[in-house]
């Protein structure tokens, strides 16, 4: 059934409406539009604009096609355009005369501007949730590993060693500031549209500031023609969406590396590994790559929108239908990553003796070497000469700073003590390391507090 029908002489051909229709997807956001529309007739009756009696027998209807969707005693049925129409059609099926007053003052403009915006601001608070979630089995990690140690890189070539705390306080950072954006977009986008007609407002007498409250805005939008036309806070989600989903394929990449036969660092949970339908020996990191390749699609959500809303004149053109599905599966895309993710770190082993050996060998204290050498007095250029010099000998001999000889040492510098071996030793040149941000213990620690903090708030 068609809302429009009364101009048109001829019947839309079927390709037609299949290409145009959007129900088989908005239907994801039913909810929505009827919240919405029970906040607008709500405001329509208490304008005088329709009757007491009228709006009650609307939401009594709206109600109803709530409740039986949600329990799936009503189906949506493809002759309708649009999840608007869908309702409003059986709308009047079910309550008569007084279903056809409800689109007052109303355009399907401003209605799928406030349903997408609804849509989007719930998502927001789940996958807020899921972050945070994530956040708390990182918490977790931290706290139970300040005193792991491991190698940090770069390059990922050996660099310094660091903690498995300090390592996981990294990512820790990554999805706080995940949070924050969504937070911000929340706060930018939280104005409702609802009202502002196909483009131009409308001559009813309508309470905008009303609409706006009922439905938890902050206030109304304050230009129509911007109101049905904006979707900038979809990009930004989808931004940020993108951004988790970076951040999630980063640490993926890490678990993946940590997880083979070279590494050894962890072990994910069997049950979040899969098997080789050929080779028997192998448990693969499925999920972890999954995630990883899942950020493509997230990615091109964004890039589609951007490239979708680049040319579109003021105000509403149905190109902006092409918002939703991508939308819709990006967001569920990082729903199911981050819940995934977040169980397999939750249960993934993390092998101390491995790492902790690992950040034994390959020169990660030279550094430490040389900072002992500008303690007493040489400038720190010479320095790095002096220990690179060293470095070469011990690869010679196939043995550590750590093992060669203090008459080597001297041999290069006559500064060098007996003392150096306590001042390269692994675990001092962490827990010395107590900068902000650092990862020596009571550095570390302090920050593991804030990070409790900021959880509990
Ligand atoms: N299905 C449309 C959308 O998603 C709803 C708005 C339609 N408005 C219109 N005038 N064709 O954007």
């Amino acid at each position: 059934m068609k809302l429009w029908g009364g101009r048109f002489t001829k019947e839309e051909n079927q390709l037609v409406h299949n290409f145009n229709e959007s129900l088989s997807f908005d239907r994801k956001f039913y909810r929505q539009d009827i919240r919405g529309s029970i906040a607008h007739v709500t405001m329509l009756a208490k304008q005088g604009i329709v009757s007491e009696e009228d709006k009650e027998a609307i939401i009594g209807g709206l109600e109803g096609i709530l409740s039986d969707l949600d329990e799936g005693r009503l189906e949506f049925t493809a002759e309708h355009e649009d999840i608007h129409s869908f309702v409003e059609a059986n709308l009047i099926e079910r309550i008569g005369d007084a279903g056809k007053r409800l689109h007052t003052g109303r355009s399907r403009n401003d209605q799928v501007a406030l349903d997408m915006k609804l849509y989007c601001r719930d998502e927001i608070g789940e996958i807020d949730a899921l972050v945070k979630k994530l956040l708390e089995a990182i918490l977790k990690i931290m706290e139970e590993n300040l005193d792991t140690y491991m190698p940090g890189f770069t390059h990922l070539q050996k660099a310094q060693p660091v903690t498995l705390a300090h390592h996981m306080g990294a990512y820790f950072e990554m999805f706080a500031r995940d949070r924050g954006r969504l937070h911000d977009i929340y706060e930018r986008m939280n104005y409702c549209p609802l009202g502002s007609g196909a483009l131009a407002g409308t001559t009813y007498p309508l309470d905008r500031d009303y609409t706006a409250k009922l439905l938890g805005f902050y206030g109304p939008t304050l230009n129509s023609m911007d109101s049905v036309s904006d979707r900038d806070y979809v990009i930004e989600l989808l931004s940020a969406l993108s951004l988790i989903s970076m951040h999630l394929s980063r640490f993926s990449e890490e678990i993946i590396i940590w997880n083979s036969n070279e590494y050894r660092f962890v072990e994910i949970d069997d049950a979040y590994s899969t098997g080789s339908s050929i080779m028997p020996q192998k448990k693969n990191p499925d999920i972890a790559e999954l995630v990883r390749g899942k950020t493509g699609r997230v990615y091109g959500a964004l890039m589609s929108l951007l490239t979708t809303m680049k040319g579109i004149p003021l105000a509403y053109d149905k190109d902006m239908q092409e918002d939703k599905e991508l939308t819709f599966d990006a967001i569920d895309t990082v729903k199911g990553c981050l819940a995934l993710f977040t169980g397999m770190i939750a249960t993934m082993t993390f092998r101390k003796d491995v790492m902790e050996a690992s950040a034994k060998n390959g020169f990660t204290n030279a550094t430490d070497a040389a900072d002992y050498l500008v303690n007493h007095g040489v400038p720190f250029r010479d320095a790095h000469g002096i220990i690179g010099r060293l470095v070469l000998m011990c690869i010679d001999k196939g043995i550590a700073l750590d093992d060669l000889p203090l008459e080597d040492y001297q041999a290069v510098s006559p500064v060098f003590e007996a003392d150096i071996y306590d001042a390269i030793g692994m675990k001092t040149c962490v827990q010395r390391r107590e900068t902000v941000g650092a990862p020596g213990h009571e550095a570390m620690a302090e920050v593991v507090e804030r990070y409790r903090k900021m959880l509990e708030e």
